[in-house]
């Protein structure tokens, strides 16, 4: 595996990767790696010839200084973590990245306006700023997301469909730890006593699955959620799988979502279930 600095080298390698005839697999990453990101890069390393990772904190992601400032930023261990899955990671600074500040002010409509977008005003854009980059620069067949991120990935695709950009987007489904909770790089922001109460987030949500119908299940969940202490509720909402809008019946033909924000003390952990 080669570690890449410079956005000339990693456009050089993947050129030449690709006049080679392999195919090449990306997984974008902001590090602090578990095994919710080394999923995607398994995934990638089986069905791609060549495997770029890229590990890189984006600011222009970040609508809150704080959590930007407190992301964990553990590089040796990741490259550990990869061995031989991936043949590129891509570590950049910001500087290498961004030479002047961004620009770019997408409308990526009505899948990025609605939850994560509406609670983290400008997140979306800069997700698209930064993904934009590394696929135009990569090039790969294939890119691969979490859908723990699941709204992430449809603001993706939106952004590869206005871009041209072809790239396969290959959702891949949440890794979680033995109790439930969904693998995040923020957990390990959480005390011992935190990290055990946030497994109730996806029992929770798993429990909502017995409820017969879209007000049940709402009710439910912000009852359950509001018993615990420890945890404040930014929202939960039912959405259409596709379209992510206010989902108003059980039986929709995309099938329905439950997408879930909480803040553990300073911590915010998403979750999503499919009803
Ligand atoms: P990051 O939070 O590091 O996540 C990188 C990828 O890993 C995302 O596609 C995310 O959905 C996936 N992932 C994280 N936890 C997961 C889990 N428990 N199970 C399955 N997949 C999981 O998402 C980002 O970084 C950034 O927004 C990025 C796309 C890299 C752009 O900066």
């Amino acid at each position: 595996m080669e570690i890449i600095t410079t956005v000339e080298r990693l456009q050089d390698v993947a050129v030449r990767e690709r006049a080679a005839g392999k195919t090449i697999g990306m997984v974008p990453t902001m590090g602090a790696l578990h095994e919710g990101h080394l999923s995607l890069i398994r995934r990638a390393h089986e069905e791609n010839d060549i495997v770029f990772c890229s590990i890189f904190v984006n600011p222009v992601q970040f609508n809150n200084a704080e959590d930007l400032q407190k992301y964990p930023r553990t590089l040796e261990a990741d490259v550990q973590l990869i061995g031989d899955l991936a043949d590129y990671v891509f570590a950049p600074s910001v500087e290498e990245v961004f030479p002047v500040a961004p620009s770019e002010v997408y409308d990526f409509g009505s899948v990025a306006n609605v939850m994560e977008g509406a609670a983290r005003p400008g997140h979306f854009n800069g997700v698209g700023v930064i993904v934009r980059r590394l696929l135009e620069w990569v090039r790969p067949h294939k890119s691969y997301f979490g859908e723990k991120d699941y709204q992430q990935i449809a603001v993706v695709k939106e952004m590869c469909r206005q871009c041209r950009i072809l790239s396969e987007i290959v959702p891949c489904p949440i890794v979680r730890e033995p109790n439930g909770l969904a693998m995040s790089s923020r957990n390990r922001r959480l005390s011992v006593h935190e990290f055990e109460v946030a497994a109730n987030i996806h029992r929770i949500l798993e429990a909502s699955k017995a409820c017969a119908t879209l007000q049940e299940i709402k009710q439910f969940v912000e009852s359950e959620i509001d018993k615990i202490p420890e945890f404040q509720l930014d929202y939960f909402e039912l959405a259409d799988a596709a379209t992510l809008q206010t989902a108003d019946t059980l039986d929709n033909p995309h099938g329905v979502m439950g997408f879930i924000t909480v803040y553990v003390g300073p911590v915010r952990l998403i979750d999503n279930v499919r009803y």
